[in-house]
């Protein structure tokens, strides 16, 4: 009994064995039918030549261009990259059929097939493959929209279309899979603009939408916290600067629209390595700390309309390979830094190189620039119209802070004709601003555009965001021998920076909760605020609150201009007071000052109610319209009053 009970429990056993691995041969077996079904379905590529229905696929050595990796007999990656230039299957080929044959791997998790000559609209039941993370059927000739069904890979990671001829808009649902890192949908013909959902992308590494038609602004892509790559090149995207986060490494917008200048954040870019800003519109000031970003290889500006003066002095990344500033409208000198590089290349642009071929004249870029300056951006993305109402505003404010001026000018020149024996040396200094002034107000301005950028030339150090902890040392952490007062817009400090100049601080409490992005297009107004006769705008510094990251408290820092305000020099008792030259002087400062606000920056700031006590004089009695007090600065706290 017991040896029966042996033999039969061995029996049973073995039973068990040989029946399991027949099973599992035969799902390796019907599997292998498939991919030689594939292959035949294929017209038997060169690349799958090995193959016959004697091999065993799951020990397969892998090519470059073919290969299958099964887990516990059942394949579960299939890659087969065709010849590159490879045409069409022919007529007979059937996308429907070719994917009712791939859907019989139920187990992919990735799938390439690469140059195999594909074509037809890609069928929607290849979303049964319902483990698939990684899906690349790039340059091939699939065309229509992308199916719906899609939506239901919930683990898809990557999902690369390139190169193929895909139409239409880009649906909404791809914003909704959970897990998506790469898309990939360059040389299609996409069109139309990008849906927002795609800003809800959390997991997104790599979005490449370059060669197709898509067209408007792009979605906020500030909550993308992990991208790294954004490849918009040759399509129809702009007006506006991208808003994204900081972590990028490539960032590519060439042969687009783009036209509103760059943001001050583009200097926090400290990853990225590859920027392509080419053939656009932007205009604005060529922001220098582009060639100092710590990890820059690849910078190219070309073909746009960007401004300003180069230095020789300018600082470079010690990892920059090619730089094109061609076609742009820069002056001033190649800075020095560039001159070991592998490539640079700045034809097309004013510069002093020595090599007049290549450059336009100086008066060229000028005027170039001032026609850029004036035209005003017709901003319309929905909350643009409140700016572009206190723009208007502001007009009305700045004629008649103008109309003042003219009148204080006036005043003091009667004045000055009035006293007989200083009657000739001032007239010089009024016919002399005068000539320049109105007659030929084009190039003036032209000139103060450049002044904007010529930072070196102030002597002061370029515009920076601050560190909240810089700002904390600075006033000894806001103690109160460091506060100055208080106005309607907010608190102002003096500090002590760790180079040991002095700045004034003004600290902005905001009322309701916005993100840093809302803020940027005022920032990047405030940091232009650079002048001789100006107090000038140093830099900012955002505190955000912990919880939602909405800002908080902003800090702008400012020159510190410290010898007492116009009128106390004027007209006060306790100092000895300005003689009439040293008032002149002032005057035309103050004119100089307004007119640069008004006409050096884009867009101008107009409605500063300037009072004579807005007006600083510096140790070498210098006259600085504090723009510390510009009403651009309640504009930001939301308290904009009528004048
Ligand atoms: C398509 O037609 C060719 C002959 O022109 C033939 O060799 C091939 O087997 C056919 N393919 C299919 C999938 O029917
Ligand atoms: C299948 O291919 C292998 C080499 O990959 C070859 O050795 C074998 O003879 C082929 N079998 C048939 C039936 O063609
Ligand atoms: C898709 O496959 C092709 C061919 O192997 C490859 O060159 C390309 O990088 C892949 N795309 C993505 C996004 O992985
Ligand atoms: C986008 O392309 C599709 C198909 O090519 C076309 O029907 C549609 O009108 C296009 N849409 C726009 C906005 O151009
Ligand atoms: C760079 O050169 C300019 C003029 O050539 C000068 O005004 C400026 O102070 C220099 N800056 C530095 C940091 O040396």
């Amino acid at each position: 009994m017991v040896g029966f009970q042996k033999s039969a429990v061995v029996v049973l056993v073995s039973l068990i064995i040989s029946l399991s691995i027949n099973h599992s041969e035969q799902i390796q077996s019907s599997q292998g039918q498939t991919l030689i079904r594939i292959q035949h379905l294929l017209n038997n590529p060169s690349v799958l030549s090995t193959w016959n229905s004697s091999t065993d696929f799951c020990s397969l050595d892998p090519t470059s261009s073919v290969s299958v990796v099964c887990y516990q007999d059942t394949i579960t990656q299939l890659h087969i990259i065709g010849n590159k230039g490879r045409s069409l299957l022919p007529r007979n080929f059937s996308m429907e059929s070719f994917v009712t044959t791939l859907v019989s791997l139920p187990t992919l998790k990735v799938l390439t097939l690469s140059s195999l000559g594909l074509w037809g609209s890609l069928p929607g039941k290849i979303a049964r493959l319902s483990y698939l993370e990684i899906l690349n059927i790039s340059s091939n000739f699939l065309y229509d929209t992308i199916p719906g069904e899609l939506s239901s890979l919930s683990t898809l990671q990557s999902l690369a279309l390139d190169d193929n001829m895909f139409a239409g808009e880009l649906p909404h649902w791809l914003g909704s899979l959970p897990v998506l890192s790469v898309l990939s949908l360059r040389k299609n013909m996409f069109n139309g603009t990008l849906p927002d959902s795609l800003s809800n992308l959390e997991n997104l590494r790599v979005l490449s939408l370059s060669h197709n038609y898509f067209r408007g602004e792009v979605p906020d892509f500030s909550r993308l916290t992990n991208l790294q790559v954004l490849d918009l090149e040759d399509n129809d995207f702009g007006t506006e600067f991208p808003q994204l986060g900081n972590k990028l490494v490539t960032l590519i917008l060439s042969k687009n629209k783009f036209r509103d200048g760059l943001p001050t954040e583009i200097s926090s870019y400290y990853q990225l390595e590859r920027l392509d800003l080419s053939n656009n519109n932007f205009v604005g000031p060529f922001p220098l700390c582009l060639l100092a970003l710590p990890s820059v290889t690849y910078l190219n500006v070309g073909s746009n309309k960007f401004t300003g003066m180069l230095f020789e002095n300018q600082s470079c990344s010690g990892e920059l390979k090619f730089v094109d500033l061609s076609f742009n409208l820069l002056t001033g000198h190649l800075p020095k830094c560039l001159h070991s590089k592998k490539t640079v290349i700045s034809d097309g642009n004013c510069l002093e190189t020595g090599d007049d071929q290549s450059q336009k004249p100086v008066s060229f870029c000028r005027n170039e620039a001032l026609a850029v300056g004036v035209i005003p951006h017709m901003k319309n993305r929905e909350g643009r119209s409140s700016k572009a109402a206190i723009i208007a505003l502001g007009v009305i404010g700045g004629v008649v802070g103008g109309i003042a001026l003219v009148t204080l000018i006036f005043l003091l020149v009667r004045k000055v004709s009035a006293s007989k024996e200083i009657k000739k040396y001032p007239t010089r200094l009024i016919l002399e601003d005068a000539s320049t002034g109105y007659p030929s107000k084009l190039l003036q301005d032209a000139r103060y555009i450049s002044q904007t950028i010529r930072l070196g030339a102030l002597g002061l150090p370029a515009y920076r965001s601050f560190s909240l902890e810089e700002i904390e040392e600075a006033t000894n952490n806001f103690e109160s021998s460091a506060f100055v007062g208080e106005s309607s817009q907010g608190q102002m400090y003096k500090g002590k920076l760790k180079d040991g100049s002095y700045v004034a601080i003004i600290c902005l409490k905001m009322k309701r909760s916005y993100s840093t992005q809302t803020f940027m297009h005022h920032i990047e107004l405030i940091s232009k605020l650079r002048h001789k006769h100006l107090a000038s705008a140093l830099g900012h510094c955002f505190e955000c609150y912990l919880d939602d990251s909405s800002v908080s408290r902003i800090f702008l820092i400012f020159e510190h201009v410290s010898n007492g305000n116009l009128r106390s020099w004027v007209s006060g008792h306790s100092r000895q007071k300005l003689n009439w030259t040293q008032r002149l002087a002032a005057a035309i400062g103050v004119a100089k000052g307004m007119q640069f606000l008004h006409t050096g920056i884009v867009p101008g700031v107009y409605a500063n109610y300037l009072k004579i006590t807005d007006v600083q004089l510096d140790q070498n009695l210098v006259a600085k319209i504090s723009s510390y007090n510009l009403p651009l600065l309640a504009e930001i706290t939301g308290q904009v009053k009528s004048s």
